[in-house]
């Protein structure tokens, strides 16, 4: 049903999404990180392509095929991430931000590899915070429809109600995270919370949720 319906929905639109991690480099050989396989935004991409929709795939590092007929656009850090969304947000019909983006970055990042001093036992790390590229893209007149996506491990719904009114979302999908759920995972379970509707996606498999997912936007597109 959702296949019919996506087609219908999607047919000719644009949807800019972001997916994956973003690294944030220390110095050559070492990063910090977060845990995101990227799994949950190509599958949203790929099921877009399929219902004919023009996607564009902003993707931290990840390791997942490029998805059929999706323009991908590979990135490492989320200020990389923001360049390539603000030169490719006003294009777009749609704006998913589904990258678990770092919050911060190192402020310098090192030359030449750290060494690690034999009489030394802690270090500590600068950190500044980075974009926040959702709440960017909101803040433009030209804004698309814009989607967040927020995984939390406790207060799911009250967090996630809080950044759709903090970064003046259109729509963003609550996932639970944590204690073997959401990551590095083939399947998920989602709240779509609205100004107008909250929606609960049963645990399914990411696929099956993109085409949910698409269905409740598209409708919302349109
Ligand atoms: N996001 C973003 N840019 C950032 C951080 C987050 O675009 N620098 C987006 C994510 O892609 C997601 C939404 O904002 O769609 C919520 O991300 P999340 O990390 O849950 O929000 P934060 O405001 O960073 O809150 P928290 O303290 O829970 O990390
Ligand atoms: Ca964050």
């Amino acid at each position: 049903a959702e296949l019919l319906a996506n087609a219908q929905l999607w047919k000719q639109r644009r949807l800019l999404i972001t997916a994956g991690p973003t690294y944030e480099d220390i110095d050559p050989v070492r990063f910090i990180g977060n845990r995101s396989s990227g799994k949950m935004g190509y599958a949203i991409a790929e099921a877009a392509a399929c219902a004919g929709a023009e996607v564009t795939l902003i993707s931290g590092p990840v390791s997942l095929p490029t998805p059929f007929g999706v323009e991908r656009i590979d990135v490492r850090s989320a200020e990389q991430m923001f360049a390539e969304v603000q030169k490719y947000y006003a294009a777009a019909d749609c704006f998913i931000s589904a990258a678990a983006v770092a919050d911060f970055r190192v402020e310098q990042m090192a030359e030449q590899k750290l060494k690690k001093q034999n009489d030394v036992d802690s270090m500590s790390l600068n950190l500044v915070k980075n974009p926040d590229i959702v709440a960017w893209v909101t803040a433009q007149q030209d804004k698309p429809f814009v989607v967040g996506f927020a995984a939390e491990t406790e207060n799911v719904e009250s967090y996630a109600r809080d950044k759709l009114s903090r970064k003046k979302l259109d729509m963003i999908c609550a996932n639970q995270v944590g204690q073997g759920l959401g990551f590095e995972r083939d399947d998920n379970r989602l709240t779509v919370i609205s100004a107008s509707e909250t929606l609960a996606l049963p645990q399914s498999s990411k696929s099956e949720l993109s085409s949910k997912l698409l269905k409740i936007i598209g409708k919302a597109l349109s």
